[in-house]
C-alpha cells in the first residue's frame, strides 16, 4: 500500500463518517423544531413569524385560526413552503407543532391534535395545485365562522 492509497484509506471512511453525523444531526429529535424552523423558514417567514407585507403571509395573524378547522389544517401539512421542505416528516410535524405553539396565540392552539409524521407523510403525497384559490376559499369559511384571516398578503 503507498502512503498515498493509505491516506485516502483514512480519509474516505472519514468524511464519509462526517456526512453521515452531519445529516444525523439535521435530522435527530435532538435538533429542535425551533432549530429547524430557522433553518428552512425563517428567512422567509422572519424570526417572529410577520412574514413580509404583501408577499409572504403573517404565521402569527393565521396558523391559530387554520388550526381550528380540518380544512385549515390540511392546508397547513399541504402549503409548499412547508410540505416541500427539506425536512423529514417527523421534523416537518415538529416544526408544524412548535408553529402552534409559538405563534396561534394563548387559547387558539389549545385542545388540538399534535401533527404526526404518518400525517405529513399523508399529506405530501397530496401535493396543493393553486394555493391561493385554496387559501381564500378556506379564509372566506373562515370568515363564515368568525375567525377572519388576512388574505391580501
Ligand atoms: C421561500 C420562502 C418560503 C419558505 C422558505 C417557507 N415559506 Fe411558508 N410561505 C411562503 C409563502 C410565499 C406563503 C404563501 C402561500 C404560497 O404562496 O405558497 C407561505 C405560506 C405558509 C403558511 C400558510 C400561512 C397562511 O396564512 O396561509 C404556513 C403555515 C407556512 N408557510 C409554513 C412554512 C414552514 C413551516 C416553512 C419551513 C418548513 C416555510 N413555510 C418555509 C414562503 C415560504
Amino acid at each position: 500500500m503507498t502512503a498515498r492509497s493509505f491516506r485516502r484509506g483514512l480519509l474516505l471512511p472519514a468524511l464519509a463518517g462526517l456526512c453521515i453525523v452531519t445529516a444525523a444531526r439535521a435530522d435527530s429529535p435532538a435538533s429542535s423544531a425551533e432549530q429547524n424552523y430557522v433553518l428552512r423558514c425563517q428567512g422567509c417567514h422572519g424570526a417572529d413569524g410577520v412574514g413580509v407585507a404583501h408577499k409572504i403571509p403573517s404565521l402569527r395573524d393565521s396558523v391559530g385560526k387554520l388550526i381550528r378547522r380540518d380544512d385549515g389544517r390540511d392546508f397547513l401539512l399541504r402549503v409548499p413552503g412547508a410540505s416541500n421542505s427539506a425536512l423529514s416528516d417527523a421534523a416537518l410535524a415538529g416544526v408544524l407543532n412548535w408553529l402552534v405553539e409559538r405563534f396561534a396565540g394563548e387559547e387558539a392552539g389549545k385542545g388540538t391534535p399534535d401533527f404526526t409524521a404518518a400525517e405529513v407523510m399523508a399529506a405530501r403525497r397530496r401535493p396543493l395545485v393553486g394555493v391561493h384559490r385554496a387559501r381564500l376559499e378556506i379564509a372566506t369559511r373562515l370568515a363564515a365562522a368568525g375567525l377572519s384571516t388576512p388574505v391580501d398578503y
